[in-house]
């Protein structure tokens, strides 16, 4: 049983992992494209930048969480990013083929990816939310702790996109965007975690992210 909920744990925060280490590096580089375009938006460029830090320590805090078990994440890839998948399915590529500059000079294009932040926060919000309920989770102090930081930063994460989004009269996500978080959430949780936990041959990477 201990085995078995140790691999629980560990599958999970791999995934989040991932996710964090996406989620910082990404806004890094859009938080560069920003500061061209809008040097004097100082609120926006101050919020996004919080946001920034925040991810990072995020994925700071799951990478202790391994250290001090002397364990490395299991290797998870893009098909559990949840910003990658959105992406995909969102601008049709890969976020590694993602042009910042282009999106970020096309107000249109801009606004689907405020949009798809916002979106990928308010999610992130729902599943911190479960988590913390989670008897599982519950039971481990450690992770429990890094979660209920997290519920903490959260919210803070999607008003600059909004604000972004309603200063600029533009709409808020429709129903195709909806119904592609839902996708991607329950793609993820019903089918790719249990996959995951099941794979008993998936390896742990040899170092960690960066
Ligand atoms: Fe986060
Ligand atoms: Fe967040």
């Amino acid at each position: 049983m201990n085995k078995a909920l140790n691999r629980f744990y560990d599958v999970l925060v791999s995934i989040y992992i991932y996710n964090e280490y996406t989620g910082y590096t990404e806004l890094d580089k859009l938080l560069s494209a920003i500061k061209v375009k809008y040097p004097d938006e100082k609120e926006f460029i101050a919020t996004v930048e919080k946001h920034t830090n925040d991810e990072r320590k995020h994925y700071r805090m799951f990478r202790d969480y391994f250290e001090k078990a002397g364990k490395t994440p299991f290797f998870v890839d893009a098909t559990y990013g949840y910003i990658d998948l959105f992406i995909k399915l969102v601008f049709k590529k890969p976020i590694e083929d993602l042009d910042r500059e282009e999106i970020i000079n096309n107000d249109k294009q801009f606004f689907k990816l405020c949009r798809l932040i916002m979106m990928t926060e308010f999610r992130g919000m729902k599943q911190v939310d479960k988590l913390l309920k989670n008897v599982l989770i519950r039971k481990n102090n450690s992770l429990f702790k890094i979660f209920k930081i997290i519920e903490r930063d959260e919210p803070t994460h999607c008003y600059p996109y909004q604000n972004w989004l309603k200063k600029r009269n533009s709409h808020m996500p429709g129903f195709e965007e909806k119904f592609t978080d839902l996708w991607i959430h329950y793609s993820i949780l019903l089918i790719k975690f249990p996959i995951l936990f099941f794979n008993f041959r998936l390896a742990r990477m040899n170092k960690f992210y960066d």
